[in-house]
């Protein structure tokens, strides 16, 4: 008769493997659900139930034995269970057994036939019950699957900017400022939006240029908030200089990007070599 495996490893023993199982199925959506908890709560107790009577049984069972076998079975369970574990996946009783010879008998070799050891016999098995867990589950579930898990996490990805963009309310001319450190990601943005017509320093091309002193539009004394303003809303004489804020084409953060660019290229000192010529006003003493 086999000794008995104690609950406090049979039981974690079973439950993780139930675990893992559950999570291969339905990854890790469901982990924290109070139905998956009470599901794993009923496991555990079903799992003591059931081990409380394979106790039951045992005992019955050694009561029908010799007392010195009993005595024997019951020192063998209070062992140490990582001997006994040891022993359940190295020891082979046929291991001791005489290694078996094949004899070729043409060639005078002799083949030893030695038999496998027990921890790579049990890591095969492993191996196949492993691969068709993973084979199942990859076909039939969304575990490991690759397209699935971009579509996961784009999703969630996704659902984050919403969050974001919700939580974070866009600068509007009300309290755009200029900050130096807008100027490089404004350059970016400048460049995808607006260099067809402005080119990319602003020297101008079907827009005017926007790096001299001189406007066409001026509906506000601050230099920056006359920039981010016609950005916002467009000319009003000119339509070709669309309203890229109030369409919602660019947000408000962006356009304080584009805009601190705009406050950049015009205030510094440097200006480009070739620019259009000046059109609309000159105007030196913005506050
Ligand atoms: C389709 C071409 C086009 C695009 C794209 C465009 N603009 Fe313009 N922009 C113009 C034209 C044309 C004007 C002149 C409007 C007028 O005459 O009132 C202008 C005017 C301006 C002015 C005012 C200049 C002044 O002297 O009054 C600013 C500032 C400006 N654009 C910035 C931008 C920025 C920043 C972008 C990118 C977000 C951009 N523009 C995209 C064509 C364009």
């Amino acid at each position: 008769m086999r000794s008995k495996i104690p609950y406090f490893i049979m039981i974690p023993s079973i439950l993780s493997v139930i675990m893992f199982m559950f999570y291969i199925i339905f990854g890790d959506h469901y982990i924290g659900h109070p139905i998956t908890i009470s599901f794993f709560i009923t496991i555990t107790i079903l799992l003591f139930i059931l081990d409380s009577i394979d106790d039951l049984i045992f005992r019955r069972k050694i009561k029908f034995l010799t007392e010195k076998k009993r005595r024997q079975i019951l020192e063998e369970n209070e062992g140490n269970y990582f001997f006994i574990f040891y022993k359940f996946i190295f020891h082979d009783p046929k291991i001791n057994q005489e290694v078996k010879r094949i004899d070729h008998g043409f060639d005078g070799i002799i083949e030893l036939d030695n038999k496998l050891p027990m921890w790579w016999i049990h890591l095969f098995y492993l191996t196949i019950v492993f691969s068709f867990i993973y084979f199942f589950s990859y076909f039939l579930t969304d575990f490991s699957n690759p397209y699935k898990e971009y579509e996961i996490a784009y999703k969630k990805q996704l659902k984050e900017i919403e969050i974001f963009e919700k939580k974070t309310p866009q600068v509007t001319i009300a309290n755009a400022f200029f900050n130096k450190k807008f100027i490089d990601s404004g350059k970016i943005l400048f460049e995808e939006n607006c260099a067809t017509c402005h080119q990319s320093d602003g020297s101008g091309n079907i827009g005017p240029n926007l790096t001299d002193d001189y406007w066409i539009n001026i509906v506000d004394k601050n230099l920056f908030k006359n920039i981010f303003s016609i950005i916002w809303n467009g000319s009003k004489n000119n339509p070709t200089m669309r309203a890229f804020g109030e369409s919602g084409e660019i947000k408000g953060n962006d356009i304080q990007k584009i805009s601190s660019y705009v406050y950049f290229i015009n205030t510094k000192s440097k200006k480009p070599i070739k620019s259009k010529t000046h059109q609309g006003k000159k105007i030196m003493d913005w506050n």
